[in-house]
């Protein structure tokens, strides 16, 4: 039988986890904003081993979203995701409301910054995204006081984020992550594959395919990064994207790779019609 409890208040949330905490249980915490997928499960079966519970919120964050973006149309499928919880051994879901996390609104609400990194990449196409996800994590931390939280490769920038406010703010949480899901044909898995049509369907894969050729021509070519750069979004424009960045990075700071630095990641985000996709790869420099 499952022991899923299922809280929508702060304070509800809180009274569970103050009696688990009173007898010494430890409590991990995986944010998502569900229409969960196998992605997101890999992260609850991480969480498992991590914790005595697991906790895990949904929530769509509106503060993430930016004015023309999805946050009306985000897949919402609370029966759904509740059953896959259900049978993950989960013992809470906290599924709270905006008004429960907003009281004052969007525009009234304390924000967390985390300067320079949140201005590029993602940051530079969606103005104000990644103060919206680290509030939100802030607050869910604050709620839940989870001695680790699970978060997906998937997000790379933001994993890196959320790691550099832990870091900068000296959060007690311990920060772990776990490497992205794919589909059999390469395509990372996210909630908004679901708005492709059969044919970007068909088309999606390139952006994952594009990322291994990019990968192997640093590995094998000559060619300067930013030649390679160049190649890859032209790749993705004659597959029919259309790119935001391709973008590679020396992956411990994000920065502009030097000819010494080795470790390197590629990440690129991509439109096919409205639905914008995200990917990143991990390249060592041989
Ligand atoms: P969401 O997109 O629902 O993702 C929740 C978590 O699942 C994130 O840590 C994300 O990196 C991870 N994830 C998504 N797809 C994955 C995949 N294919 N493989 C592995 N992990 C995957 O990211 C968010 O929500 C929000 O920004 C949030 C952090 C919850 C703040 O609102």
């Amino acid at each position: 039988m499952s022991s899923l409890q299922i809280q929508h208040t702060i304070s509800g949330a809180r009274e569970v986890i103050r009696q688990w905490l009173a007898s010494g249980e430890s409590v991990v915490l995986v944010p998502t904003m569900g229409n969960l997928h196998a992605g997101h499960m890999s992260l609850v079966n991480r969480a498992r081993s991590l914790a005595d519970r697991v906790v895990v919120s949904i929530f769509v964050n509106p503060l993430q979203f930016g004015p023309n973006e999805d946050f009306e149309a985000y897949p919402r499928t609370p029966e759904q995701d509740q059953e896959l919880l259900e049978g993950a051994d989960v013992d809470l879901l906290f599924e709270p409301s905006v008004e429960e996390m907003y009281p004052d609104g969007k525009e009234g609400t304390a924000v967390v910054e985390v300067p320079g990194i949140s201005d590029v990449l993602c940051g530079a196409h969606r103005n104000g995204h990644f103060v919206g996800v680290v509030t939100v994590v802030t607050k869910l931390f604050n709620i839940i006081q989870p001695t680790v939280a699970v978060f997906g490769e998937k997000d790379f920038q933001q994993l890196f984020i959320i790691r550099r406010m832990v870091e900068d703010l000296n959060s007690p949480v311990q920060v772990v992550s776990v490497p992205t899901r794919r589909e059999d044909d390469g395509l990372a898995m996210s909630s908004r594959n679901r708005y492709l049509s059969p044919e970007q369907r068909s088309v999606a894969p390139g952006l994952y395919a594009t990322l291994q050729q990019v990968a192997q021509q640093v590995q094998s070519d000559d060619d300067s990064l930013e030649d390679i750069e160049d190649w890859g979004k032209r790749q993705l424009e004659e597959l029919g994207f259309v790119p935001d960045y391709l973008s590679i990075r020396e992956r411990h700071g994000l920065s502009t790779p030097s000819p010494s630095d080795l470790d390197l990641v590629v990440l690129v985000a991509a439109r096919l019609g409205s639905v914008r996709l995200i990917d990143n790869l991990v390249i060592d420099r041989v």
